[in-house]
């Protein structure tokens, strides 16, 4: 794939998505490692390998589907990306990213997204949910770097509002409503596929961060370029908080987020509904 977006291989992408389906999703949402459990509650109504998709990405890590799902969800149209292309897997950001532009040519004009993720903040606990408000970059490479197609979005694109303050509003009304306890806080997203020393982690506290994990960034950076409205959540899998930073494991990461996926499951089910 060529460093530029290449509108061309969209258009194709697209197409053939578009003859094999006629719904139009309303909404985009990528599933983290270990949250692929929202698939359950989707009523399936194509689903895409993504080895079929004219110029998609192929996923390598294992426990990573390999899918784009389209159904509806909470009765609304969505397309589900499930199994996510990581930056440290040695995809470049146009292909990590590629999924968000397609799915809002398919129509999406929200993406959802979800993370596991290390949690620094002190008030934390492996297990705890996080609505993401805002974002710190720390990827060494940029998603928009190269040249911009204004078809796509501007050149400087603001990134006041990276996460939808409306949407954040609903999510914490759905929470409450349904007693599941949430966090609110600042994501950063690094490319991995180390997990953080204890001067790192004490380095990401910080400079203000309250979790971290090896995606996201991209996606909402690419979603943001193209107009959409983006709400993203994180799952506490392990902590970086001095005394209390264990030996983490992938194993441990996937466990921690299946165990808390049900509880996100419910909050962006309800949150689709309000679109
Ligand atoms: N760091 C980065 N990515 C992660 C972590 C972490 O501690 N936990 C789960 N994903």
């Amino acid at each position: 794939m060529l460093q530029n977006l290449d509108m061309h291989q969209l258009n194709e992408t697209v197409a053939f998505i578009q003859s094999r389906t006629s719904l139009q999703p309303i909404a985009g949402i990528i599933l983290g490692s270990g949250l692929g459990g929202l698939v359950n509650d989707l009523d399936i109504e194509l689903s895409l390998p993504y080895e079929e998709i004219p110029h998609f990405p192929v996923s390598t890590v294992k426990g990573h589907g390999g899918k784009l799902l389209f159904g509806k969800l909470n009765q609304q149209p969505v397309v589900m990306l499930s199994g996510r292309f990581h930056y440290y897997e040695g995809y470049n950001m146009q292909e990590v990213t590629y999924p968000v532009r397609v799915m809002k040519q398919l129509g999406a004009s929200v993406l959802f997204v979800s993370n596991a993720a290390g949690g620094m903040n002190p008030d934390f606990k492996v297990g705890d949910l996080m609505i993401i408000n805002d974002h710190i970059n720390l990827f060494p490479e940029h998603p928009l770097r190269g040249k911009n197609d204004e078809q796509m979005g501007p050149r400087f694109p603001d990134m006041t509002e990276p996460y939808s303050h409306k949407l954040i509003q609903s999510a914490k009304k759905i929470a409450e409503s349904q007693q599941i306890h949430v966090h609110e806080g600042i994501y950063i997203g690094l490319q991995g596929p180390t997990f953080e020393t204890k001067a790192e982690y004490k380095y990401l506290r910080v400079i203000g961060g309250d979790t971290v994990g090896m995606s996201t960034v991209p996606e909402v950076i690419v979603a943001k370029h193209m107009g959409m409205d983006v709400f993203g959540m994180s799952v506490v899998t392990d902590l970086g908080i001095r005394d209390e930073m264990n030996v983490i494991t992938h194993e441990e990461v996937l466990e921690a987020a299946q165990a808390a996926a049900p509880k996100m499951a419910l909050i962006v089910k309800e949150l689709i509904a309000t679109l």
